[in-house]
C-alpha cells in the first residue's frame, strides 16, 4: 500500500477516536450521578471515554512511529535553521506529545475516584502525589482543552494534505489507458 494511503486511514481512525473522546468528555463533564444520555449511564460514559482515549493515544503512538524518519530529521543537528513551517509543526507535535502523556497519567490517577471528583466532595480532597485528587482532575480537564485546540491546529496545518489525499484515495480514478498501465508495470 502507498505510504500516504496507509497514513490516511490511520489518521481517519485517529479522528474517529478523537470524536469519541470529545463527545464522552462533554457528557462526563456533567456531574449528575443519575445522568442518562443515549441510553447510557454516566459510569458507562466514563468507560466509553477511557476506551476512546486509550485508542486515540495508542493510535497516536503508531502515528508517531510511522513518522519517525520525519522526527529524526527535524530534531537532528543542522548547519542552518529549519524553515518556519517545519519549526512550527515540530513545536505543535512536541506539545501534542507532552499533553498526551499528561492526559494519560492524570486520567489514570483520577479513574479510581470517577464520579466523586466535584469540589467539596471529601474524596476529591484526598491527597495524591502532592496534589488533591480534585487538582489532578482540573489538570486533566484544562490539559484536554489545550489538547483539543492544538489538535485542531495540527489538522489545520495539514489541511492541504488531507484534502489532496482524500481526493486521491476516496474518489474513483479515471480508467487507465493501456499505455499508462504498461508504463506502470
Ligand atoms: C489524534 C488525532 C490526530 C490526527 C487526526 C492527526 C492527523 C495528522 C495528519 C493529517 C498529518 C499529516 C499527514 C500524515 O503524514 O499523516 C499528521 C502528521 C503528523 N502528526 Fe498527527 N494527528 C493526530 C495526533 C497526533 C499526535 C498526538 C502527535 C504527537 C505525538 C502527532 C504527530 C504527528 C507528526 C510527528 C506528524 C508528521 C510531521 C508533521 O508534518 O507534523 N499527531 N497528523
Ligand atoms: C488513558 C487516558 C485517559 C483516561 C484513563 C481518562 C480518564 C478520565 C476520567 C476517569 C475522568 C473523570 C470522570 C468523572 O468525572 O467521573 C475524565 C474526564 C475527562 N477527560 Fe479523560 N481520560 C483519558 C484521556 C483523556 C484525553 C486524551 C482527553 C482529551 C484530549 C480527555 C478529556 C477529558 C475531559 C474533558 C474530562 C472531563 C473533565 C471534567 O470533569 O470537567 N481525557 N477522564
Amino acid at each position: 500500500m502507498h505510504k500516504a494511503t496507509r497514513n490516511f486511514w490511520l489518521d481517519g481512525a485517529l479522528f474517529l477516536a478523537l470524536l469519541g473522546v470529545i463527545i464522552s468528555s462533554l457528557v462526563i463533564d456533567n456531574k449528575d450521578p443519575n445522568l442518562l444520555v443515549w441510553g447510557l449511564s454516566r459510569p458507562s460514559w466514563v468507560i466509553v471515554h477511557i476506551v476512546a482515549a486509550v485508542t486515540m493515544l495508542t493510535g497516536s503512538t503508531l502515528h508517531l512511529v510511522w513518522h519517525w524518519d520525519w522526527v529524526q530529521a527535524v530534531f537532528a543537528r543542522a548547519p542552518r535553521p529549519r524553515p518556519q513551517a517545519v519549526r512550527r509543526n515540530r513545536l505543535v507535535d512536541l506539545w501534542l506529545f507532552g499533553l498526551g502523556l499528561l492526559l494519560a497519567v492524570s486520567g489514570l490517577l483520577i479513574w479510581p475516584l470517577s464520579g466523586n471528583l466535584d469540589e467539596g466532595n471529601p474524596l476529591a480532597a484526598a491527597p495524591l502525589l502532592g496534589m488533591r485528587v480534585y487538582d489532578w482532575k482540573q489538570l486533566h480537564a484544562w490539559g484536554a482543552v489545550l489538547m483539543f485546540g492544538l489538535l485542531a491546529l495540527h489538522l489545520a496545518l495539514h489541511w492541504k494534505w488531507i484534502v489532496t489525499t482524500a481526493r486521491r484515495v476516496l474518489l474513483p480514478t479515471p480508467a487507465k489507458t493501456g499505455a499508462a498501465t504498461l508504463a506502470e508495470e
